[in-house]
């Protein structure tokens, strides 16, 4: 561990692969203190996560601060310029802190992890525009929110002249279905495709900004997502693929998948903007 601070906001944080995400990050740090902002709607889930991560750190000779940022339904688009606000402004008072303590942060991340899978029992001809307008408000809209409110407000805090050093991360939690389609994923890959190519923009507009991004599909993961694709996927052939894994045991463990993430983000080797799935390192 060396000096240095990051601050990393999680979206989904409470539970499955975001609090994977935040977990191994600490355990694997490379730097001395970390700053967390834990993103969901889900308010004891998030606190418990952020008092194991402080429990860790005192453990491992870590500073680990954070905030949670509670009850954000980013599915909700009435509530999301004032969602995000919440989330930038936690995200200030962190950074805030950290020029105080001159302990100037010196990468910022935001990991977009939180999805959901949309009806896998359809086929799109069975698609309603009102549910397609649904889900792309939480998996696409409220994403390219976060990106962009994130984006300005660290480039704001961070111009380049005053701190070369720092660095940005954009992470999308993708899929395979983002770059192959399946029957039944409609909405899914649609969302996933989206944005993983919004990622890939961001990388061309950003890369004089030391702003990096990644898409990094996770694999196939042993948990409660996976459960539900088992119980709703319409399509027998997959399914049978997904049950078969579920029983020889084969699905990808969430920690030594968000592991891979990190290590990822430590090399710093990747191409920005690239689609990067578990399988491929
Ligand atoms: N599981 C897999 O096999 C797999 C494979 C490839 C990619 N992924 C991707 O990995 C990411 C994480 O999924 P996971 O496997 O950890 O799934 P999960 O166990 O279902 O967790 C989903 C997370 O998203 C949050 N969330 C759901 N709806 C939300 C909403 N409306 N507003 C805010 N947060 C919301 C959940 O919070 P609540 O507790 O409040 O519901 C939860 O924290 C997703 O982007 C998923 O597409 C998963």
């Amino acid at each position: 561990m060396t000096a240095g601070h990051h601050l990393i906001i999680i979206t989904g944080a409470n539970r499955g692969f975001g609090a994977s995400v935040a977990h191994t990050y600490l355990e694997s740090s490379e730097v001395d203190t970390l700053s967390y902002v834990l993103v969901g709607r889900n308010q004891a889930g998030l606190q418990t996560v952020l008092d194991t991560l402080k429990q860790t750190g005192a453990s491992t000779n870590a500073t680990v601060k954070g905030l949670v940022v509670a009850n954000v339904d980013l599915a909700d688009t009435d509530k999301l310029d004032a969602n995000l606000a919440r989330i930038q402004e936690a995200a200030k008072q962190l950074r805030d802190e950290s020029l105080q303590s001159k302990n100037v942060i010196t990468k910022s991340i935001l990991v977009n992890n939180a999805g959901s899978l949309g009806d896998l029992s359809k086929t799109v001809k069975e698609f309603t525009w009102q549910e397609t307008r649904k889900y792309l408000d939480f998996n696409v809209v409220s994403f390219v929110g976060l990106c962009s409110t994130f984006l300005k407000d660290t480039l704001a805090a961070f111009p380049k002249a005053q701190y070369p050093e720092h660095k940005t991360v954009v992470i999308g939690v993708s899929s395979l279905l983002a770059v192959q389609p399946f029957s039944n994923w409609g909405h899914y890959a649609a969302g996933k495709a989206a944005r993983d190519r919004f990622l890939g923009v961001i990388a061309l507009e950003e890369k004089g900004n030391n702003v990096k991004t990644l898409n990094y599909a996770p694999g196939p993961l042993d948990n409660e997502m996976q459960a539900d694709v088992r119980a709703t996927l319409g399509d027998k052939e997959q399914l049978e693929i997904y049950d078969g894994m579920h029983k020889a045991g084969s699905l990808v463990k969430m920690d030594d998948s968000s592991k891979k993430l990190v290590l990822l983000l430590k090399k710093d080797e990747f191409d920005s903007g690239a689609h990067v799935d578990f399988y491929d390192v």
